[in-house]
């Protein structure tokens, strides 16, 4: 049930979205989906190859218009060119899906400048590259416009090992509810979505490499006990970008199965208490107490 498409049929009809990053992972999920409700897709990163054969299977599978554009998200002028190649194609751009990212793990001293950089020049210039572009786009024309960014939990919490893309993170969400605010006016929505663990070769390969997974089982993590399903996730994006959210502005969903809070609760561990401690526990306790 909770991996079936729930939006109604066409509730995306005659939108134009673009989805950065949308040739792999969980872009490519969000983006068969939003096809699949009527969506014309635009798809942008660096490997137009990538995207090209993507394009067409999703075209294929969905028998909707998906345009692929070569573009790095860290280029204002590919940004540029990409909103122009949009408008040409499509007449206008009524979504920003801001989900092209970039993150490996790694102690923070072993990282030279140029890896910080690369890490927040992708996630957090690559953002507000588009966000700008697009926004002021939508701002001259007096068209509506709907934004929806794609951080993680540790945008808030900060997270050791990743801490370019905490930073980068933690920017985009700021970025996300100023805006929010700023731009309300103008008939802009700008939301963003922090997944806990979704499945996928890009971020498995570089945050949980084969050698980490034999000593980690992420599901343990998760107070749910497993990790999310990509339909899970295209379906909040679904429902973000569409006009069912028309109210709902300047807000981050968590979609995780509880996994930030269960790091974050300070009695959470004693879940490996068996039950039989607890009648030994609460004695002593009760003990305690009448000692005063
Ligand atoms: C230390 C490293 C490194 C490593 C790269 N660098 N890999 N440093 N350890 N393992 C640093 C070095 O300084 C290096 O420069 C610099 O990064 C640039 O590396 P390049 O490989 O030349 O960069 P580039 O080709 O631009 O590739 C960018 C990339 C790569 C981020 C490094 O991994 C990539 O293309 N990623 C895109 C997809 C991706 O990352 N998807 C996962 C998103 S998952 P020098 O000159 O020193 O080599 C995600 C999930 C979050 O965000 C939450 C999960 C729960
Ligand atoms: P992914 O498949 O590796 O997707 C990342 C995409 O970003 C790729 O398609 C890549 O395409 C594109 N990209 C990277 N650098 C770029 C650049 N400079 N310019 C343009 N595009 C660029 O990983 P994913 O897991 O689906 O991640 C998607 C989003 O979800 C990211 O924002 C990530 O932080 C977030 N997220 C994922 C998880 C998870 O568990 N998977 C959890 C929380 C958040 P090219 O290589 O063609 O450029």
């Amino acid at each position: 049930m909770y991996n079936e498409p729930m939006l109604k049929e066409n509730a995306l009809k005659g939108k134009t979205i673009l989805v950065t990053g949308g040739g792999t992972g969980l872009g490519k999920s969000m983006g068969k989906y939003f096809l699949q409700l009527g969506a014309n897709l635009v798809i942008a990163s660096r490997k137009l190859d990538v995207l090209q054969k993507t394009a067409d299977e999703l075209m294929a599978e969905t028998g909707g218009k998906v345009l692929a554009l070569a573009c790095d998200v860290r280029n204002y002028e590919d940004v540029e060119k990409v909103i122009q190649a949009i408008e040409d194609n499509f007449g206008s751009l009524d979504v920003l899906l801001n989900n092209a990212a970039g993150n490996f793990i790694s102690p923070t001293e072993r990282l030279n400048s140029k890896g910080f950089d690369t890490i927040i020049d992708i996630v957090l210039r690559g953002t507000y590259n588009f966000t700008l572009a697009a926004g002021k786009n939508w701002i001259t024309k007096k068209q509506k416009g709907t934004m929806l960014n794609i951080v993680t939990t540790y945008a808030w919490t900060g997270s050791a090992y990743v801490v370019p893309s905490a930073c980068a993170k933690a920017g985009v969400l700021a970025l996300t509810r100023s805006l929010a605010v700023e731009w309300a006016k103008y008939g802009i929505r700008s939301n963003a979505i922090a997944p806990g663990p979704f499945p996928t070769k890009g971020a498995w390969d570089r945050l949980f490499p084969a050698e980490l997974q034999e000593k980690l089982d992420i599901t343990k993590k998760v107070p749910l006990g497993r990790v999310g399903e990509h339909q899970e996730l295209a379906n909040l994006a679904a429902y973000l970008v569409s006009d069912y959210s028309s109210y709902v502005n300047g807000e981050v969903v968590t979609i995780d199965g509880g996994e930030w809070l269960k790091g974050a609760g300070e009695m959470n561990n004693l879940e490996v208490i068996p039950n039989e401690m607890w009648d030994v526990l609460e004695m002593a306790i009760r003990g305690a107490n009448k000692k005063g």
